[in-house]
């Protein structure tokens, strides 16, 4: 009969009669030699082979054992050859015949316990260095129906040890870990059986993709923790709205691995987008919008509008009310009225609809941004920002809020931080919209700037466009891959491994013992085995490698629980998400001066509600284009214009 390459599971018959052969296991031959030699050595193998499950090195353990044994044997080598002479001459006297007899077996069992003593010192040692041997390797992998029972047991056995492991590790609030390893070749990420990011980890980019309630959030406030370890700024946007809990998990996170750390959130207190250069604030406002190839004309409208606004002499604006009233087009020609060479730019731009088209979308931008973003605090005043968007209930305003932030962030990072380390997080990357572009930018530049980001979504698809995606998993250096329906993409990242395969002879329903082996590669993440990971655990996947573990959730102190609660609002607030502003009279007071929108020209109706897109008015000298749809942020919007 030919080799049969997925025997079927063999009859309880063929089961027994074609279990597939073991191998005469060298440790069996050791385990009776070691008991003979020194019978305390078995008990020290035992300890041994706990601490390697335990994630101790073997190398450690075999030198710890070798030089003990070695230095043992030279100093007690000769006294234990006598006394192995004298206790074998006892056994035998012993027994008074010096046949065996029921009084030879007493003679060597208390002979063997007297041993076991004196040859403690060899035995003890020698035990270690048993126990770092490694296992050897089956010359024929097992059957796969006998491998996938052994394995599922094994993964049991494992994972509830890594769990209590995971969670012992959680309140030791020096640690440095991310999780505990479950195997696999990242090796520069292990230190034990701890995976912990090597240095400078977190200023580079991370994906983490997974279902919903696997552990992305939770591996997010370890991330936090880990960056409030290292002293790392630490920005968050929880896209959700803050309804699962994640500005205040992360900021007792990020407390507990830096008590002292100033910790603020967004919209609890207001953000000041209006540091740096005319220009630079210039360009993190036109991000609000998307602009197509068709309309890059109104694009270089807009900008040289803002510009001249932001610019004008005088002091600084530093509030959008404070913008609306600058673009107001007489105010425009008013303010730089000195300067010929300007005034007859502003002069033209007042002339047509240019201007006021500009006017009436910043107004309604800045209406719905409520002054949420005219505060007195950024990124700089704080260690942690925890940001907090409404997406879900407010999604336009989110969406515009969330633009100008992260392209704010983008300058912090780039200009104004002066190289300080940061971080970025955003949970719920595909919840971000129009934020997206800012945040790919991010990831892919931040490395230069020290600036880690981190990206998680609920698979590959929410990373966005093919592009994005491509883009996204280029850069990443770091992928956490939770369970996912869809893990295909993702565990291709890790590419593929050659393993030995066994193809069986049978004969009927039983095995005859005869196999032949081939290689094969096989690819290194089994996606069947990410569709099922449990909650909490992830493939970590590094530089075409992976690695299984268990994320260490945090183990809070209660009185850093109390203090992120009530920095995030306490029990009694209602929740932030649904407002971009923070419920104090000192909101209600910085909007008060805001202008009413200008009216719309004629023919132009002004938008009701916050603008995703700075559409422009009819005009001849561009090809019309729909404006993109509301919010502005699907990916890929820009594609969908068509022209007319
Ligand atoms: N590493 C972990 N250790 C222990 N428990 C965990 C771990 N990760 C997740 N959990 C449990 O699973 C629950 C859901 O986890 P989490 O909120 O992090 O999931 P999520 O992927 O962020 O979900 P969603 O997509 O809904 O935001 C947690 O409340 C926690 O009880
Ligand atoms: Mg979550």
């Amino acid at each position: 009969m030919s080799p049969q390459r997925h025997p079927p599971a063999p009859s309880p018959r063929g089961e027994h009669a074609g279990e597939f052969p073991t191998l005469p296991s060298g440790y069996l031959v050791a385990a009776i030699v070691l008991l003979l030699a020194a019978p305390v050595s078995l008990l020290a193998w035992a300890a041994g082979a706990g601490a390697i499950r335990a994630g101790a090195r073997r190398w450690v353990l075999a030198l710890a054992g070798a030089i003990p044994m070695v230095a043992a044997l030279v100093l007690l080598g000769p006294s234990l050859a006598r006394t192995a002479a004298v206790a074998v001459g006892g056994v035998v006297g012993g027994s008074g015949t010096g046949r065996p007899s029921v009084a030879f077996l007493g003679a060597a069992a208390a002979a063997l316990g007297r041993w076991a003593v004196v040859t403690a010192p060899v035995g003890v040692p020698a035990g270690l260095v048993a126990a770092a041997v490694p296992p050897r390797e089956p010359a024929v992998p097992r059957p796969e129906w006998q491998e996938q029972r052994a394995r599922q047991r094994e993964e049991l056995r494992a994972r509830k040890r890594v769990a209590k492991r995971a969670d012992r590790e959680g309140g030791d609030l020096r640690s440095p870990a991310l999780g505990i390893s479950l195997g696999g070749s990242v090796d520069a990420w292990r230190i034990g059986d701890l995976v912990v990011p090597p240095p400078r980890q977190l200023g580079l980019a991370w994906l983490l993709l997974g279902a919903p309630g696997v552990g992305k959030s939770t591996a997010s406030e370890r991330l936090g923790y880990l960056c409030g370890g290292e002293r790392r700024h630490l920005v968050v946007i929880d896209a959700k709205g803050g309804h699962d809990g994640l500005a205040e998990g992360i900021t007792a996170a990020f407390l507990a691995g830096w008590p002292d750390a100033r910790v603020r959130l967004f919209p609890n207190e207001r953000l000041d987008i209006w540091r740096g250069g005319p220009q630079a604030v210039v360009n993190r406002l036109v991000e609000v919008w998307d602009w197509s190839a068709e309309s890059a004309y109104w694009r270089e409208v807009a900008m040289t509008a803002l510009r001249l606004a932001l610019g004008q002499p005088g002091p600084p604006c530093r509030s959008g009310a404070e913008l609306c009233a600058r673009l107001d087009p007489g105010r425009l020609v008013r303010a730089w009225e000195h300067e010929p060479g300007t005034l007859s730019l502003v002069q033209k731009l007042a002339k047509g609809d240019d201007l006021p088209g500009v006017h009436i979308r910043v107004s309604n931008l800045i209406a719905a941004l409520g002054g949420a973003l005219d505060g007195d605090a950024s990124w700089e005043d704080a260690d942690c920002w925890v940001v907090t968007v409404p997406a879900m209930v407010a999604s336009r305003d989110a969406d515009a809020a969330l633009r100008v932030l992260l392209a704010d962030y983008a300058h912090f990072t780039m200009a104004r931080k002066s190289g300080r380390p940061s971080h970025l997080l955003v949970d719920e990357f595909s919840a971000i919209g129009g934020g997206r572009r800012s945040a790919i930018d991010l990831l892919e530049r931040g490395r230069g700037a020290r600036s880690g980001v981190t990206l998680s979504g609920q698979s590959a698809v929410a990373l966005g466009t093919e592009e994005e995606r491509g883009r996204l998993l280029a850069a990443a250096a770091a992928v956490l891959l939770f369970r996912s329906p869809q893990p295909a993409e993702i565990a291709a990242l890790a590419g593929s491994e050659r393993v030995a395969e066994g193809a069986w002879q049978a004969d009927g329903d039983d095995l005859t013992g005869r196999a032949t082996i081939t290689t094969r590669a096989r690819a290194r993440i089994d996606q069947d085995l990410a569709r099922q990971l449990p909650t909490g655990e992830a493939e970590l996947i590094v530089a075409g490698h992976r690695e299984r573990l268990r994320i260490i959730r945090t183990a809070i102190p209660p009185a850093t629980a109390t203090h992120a609660r009530a920095l995030v609002g306490g029990e009694d607030r209602p929740p932030i998400g649904g407002t971009l502003r923070p419920p104090t009279p000192a909101d209600a007071d910085a909007t008060r001066g805001l202008p009413a929108p200008p009216a719309a020209p004629q023919g132009q109706a002004a938008t009701p509600s916050p603008p995703a897109t700075l559409d422009p008015p009819p005009a001849p000298r561009v090809r019309q284009h729909q404006p993109p749809p509301a919010g502005g942020g699907s990916p890929g919007s820009d594609r969908e214009h068509r022209e007319e």
